[in-house]
């Protein structure tokens, strides 16, 4: 497997690649893999000629330095996975000073409105991080098709008006949530669950499943409630948001309109770690 630490090395290898047609599969990961992460690195596998995995915990995302700190780095075993799945896959791994040219910041960006809901709200300054480093990124790779989990279903929108305004002639595939088998949404940030938590974090997505399912014959606001209050009543998570928004704007809804979309998001603290799920409506 071949590893490119410098932008222009991984560039210059891609190059003649394009050139004779092949095309590119990108898959942007901040490492501590896991398998909702192959599933991805498996769709761009199975679509292109050439698949391109990054891995760079990416500090300009980061808004809170403690989260940036802990996050977890496992770089070897990262390379042993994806070698098992292809020992063709391209990663890249910059260092931080080499990606960003000396200046490590992020630029601001206008995503429509997109920016300001839900992550926006509670993690400021972070889509700005996040436009930075997958602009940089597909300006690196330009690859023909990029994968992103549908976990970060407001990170996905933000990816695709990104693309849209950028005018980046790269498709950007959707892939549907991984679940460990007891229904927790796979995430590198699990690893750092303790035991109990670990142990009542699935009740989210039993939440979500209620919640779903509740949506059917109540209110947006009633579905809200019974969330609020399960969430509350636990005494191992607390909840930092439930919302309710339409799944292309990401708008707050109240009322189910006829023809739109609808998903139910969540970010929920199991102990120190910050845990993110949604679920369709
Ligand atoms: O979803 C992630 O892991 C990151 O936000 C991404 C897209 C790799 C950008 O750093």
């Amino acid at each position: 497997m071949k590893v490119f630490h410098a932008k222009e090395a991984l560039q210059n290898h891609l190059q003649p690649l394009k050139q004779s047609g092949k095309t590119i599969g990108f898959v942007p990961t901040m490492g501590a893999l896991h398998d909702g992460h192959l599933a991805l690195v498996k769709n761009a596998l199975k679509d292109n000629d050439v698949t391109v995995v990054s891995i760079f915990v990416n500090p300009t995302q980061f808004d809170n330095p403690d989260d940036l700190n802990k996050y977890p780095r496992t770089l070897e075993t990262d390379l042993a996975m994806l070698d098992k799945l292809s020992p063709e896959i391209l990663v890249f791994t910059p260092d931080a000073i080499n990606f960003y040219d000396g200046q490590i910041k992020s630029q601001p960006f206008n995503f429509d409105g997109l920016e300001y809901e839900m992550e926006g709200k509670h993690r400021p300054g972070h889509f700005d991080g996040v436009g930075t480093v997958v602009k940089k990124l597909f300006e690196i790779v330009q690859p023909h098709t990029a994968y992103f989990g549908e976990k970060d279903f407001q990170q996905l929108k933000i990816i695709e008006k990104l693309v849209e305004k950028f005018n980046f002639s790269i498709l950007i595939k959707p892939i549907p949530i991984y679940r460990e088998a007891d229904g927790l949404a796979m995430s590198s940030r699990n690893k750092r669950l303790s035991f109990i938590h670990r142990k009542a974090a699935p009740f989210i997505y039993q939440v979500l499943k209620q919640a779903q399912l509740l949506s059917q014959t109540n209110t947006f606001k009633e579905v809200k409630t019974f969330v609020n209050d399960v969430i509350q009543a636990h005494p191992l998570l607390k909840l930092e948001y439930f919302e309710i928004a339409e799944a292309n704007t990401l708008r707050p809804a109240d009322k189910k309109k006829v023809g739109n979309k609808y998903r139910g998001f969540i970010v929920v603290y199991a102990g120190e770690v910050r845990l993110i799920d949604n679920i369709e409506l």
